[in-house]
């Protein structure tokens, strides 16, 4: 079954074509950084008008790379939460407009999940590393969610722990932000830490994960980065190592996604020990960063599942793969299906 998934949760307008919910025939992402860079950070109302104005070009674009005709599509897929409530409702608007047309089945589906989804994916050639059994780690780490989670199946997580506060790719965006780094921030920070001295700040890391859970079934898998953030930008002396005229942007940097991968680390520890499971997934605009990567990858006893850098990001690809689960199982949303920015109560349960 051939699916087209589009994805404009927030500033990536995005469609692809994806082949029983594995083989991507086509992926293409529109960014917006551009229109967004002078301001440092996504604004919602440029982003709506961007995806208004780019939605039918970009899944013409789908469909051309895939070779495909509109005839030749057989279902529909949308993220339709959480995100941008605006940017949300051009894709979704898109998307039931080419179901009802065309008569296909349609669904609207979850962007975290979908994220989650990501490694299931195969590139056109087929390659790969075959997908993780289920159950498994989740760790979604992007500019508007830090979750650790259990994933049951493709619709089934699990949260075990959430930020309390800014989301991890929020922080990048942010430290980059106030020192001039350049935008998008996360990208920013992992390149010019390359050059940097991990060593030359020792910022303070949360104690959240020192702390049983309330019910004490097991340790805090909860995320904070609004100290690690204040930490850097307002009282920066107070944590260096290294001399004062010794110092460049790059230390900060590197020092910084130092601590912010560490934060993470901490708590995934925390969930391996809880439940046993030793193998991770992590997904999200953030998990693209090198310094993570290379910190799981060394970790014995834990397989890191990590999907390519272009999977990471927002996409096409993975709303059209987990779309095709639910319509191969029957699913179907009522065109009367909406956006919603936020989804309530997924603290623990999810969705
Ligand atoms: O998943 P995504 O594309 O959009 C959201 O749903 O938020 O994630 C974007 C976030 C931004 O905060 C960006 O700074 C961060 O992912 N990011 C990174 C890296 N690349 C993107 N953070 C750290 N290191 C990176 N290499
Ligand atoms: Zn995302």
């Amino acid at each position: 079954m051939k699916v087209l998934g589009i994805e404009s949760s927030c500033d990536e307008c995005a469609a692809a074509v994806v082949e029983d919910g594995r083989r991507i025939l086509s992926n293409v992402v529109a960014t917006q950084i551009p229109f967004h860079a002078k301001y440092q950070g996504v604004v919602p109302e440029i982003a709506s008008r961007k995806h208004t104005e780019w939605i039918y070009a970009v899944a013409g674009e789908a469909l051309d790379k895939a070779g495909l005709g509109p005839e030749q599509i057989e279902g529909v897929a949308v993220t339709s939460r959480p995100g941008l409530l605006g940017s949300l409702l051009v894709g979704l608007s898109f998307a039931k407009a080419f179901a009802w047309s065309r008569n296909l089945p349609f669904i609207a589906v979850d962007h975290i999940l979908a994220h989650l989804y990501a490694p299931r994916l195969l590139s056109g050639t087929g390659e790969g590393e075959a997908p993780p059994d289920y159950p498994f780690l989740g760790l979604l780490v992007s500019g508007g969610h830090s979750i650790i989670c259990r994933v049951d199946d493709f619709d089934d997580i699990t949260v075990l722990g959430a930020t309390i506060d800014d989301a991890v790719g929020e922080a990048f965006d942010k430290v980059a932000k106030h020192y001039g780094f350049g935008y998008p921030g996360g990208a920013a920070v992992d390149k010019l830490a390359q050059s940097g001295d991990p060593e030359a700040f020792r910022f303070p890391l949360p104690k959240l994960q020192k702390e049983n859970r309330r019910d004490g079934s097991g340790h805090s898998c909860d995320l904070s980065y609004s100290g690690l953030k204040t930490a850097v930008i307002n009282q920066l002396g107070q944590f260096r190592v290294k001399e004062a005229e010794s110092v460049t942007p790059a230390d900060i940097a590197a020092s910084f996604q130092k601590a912010a991968v560490e934060i993470l680390f901490r708590a995934l520890q925390n969930a391996v020990e809880d439940t046993g499971l030793a193998t991770v997934v992590a997904g999200g605009g953030a998990a693209a960063n090198s310094y993570l990567r290379s910190r799981l990858a060394g970790q014995r006893g834990l397989r890191c599942v990590f999907p390519s850098p272009e999977l990471c990001g927002d996409n096409g690809a993975m709303i059209a793969g987990i779309g095709f689960q639910y319509l191969r199982r029957g699913d179907r949303s009522p065109l009367s299906v909406t956006a919603a920015a936020r989804v309530p109560g997924f603290k623990r349960r999810y969705p």
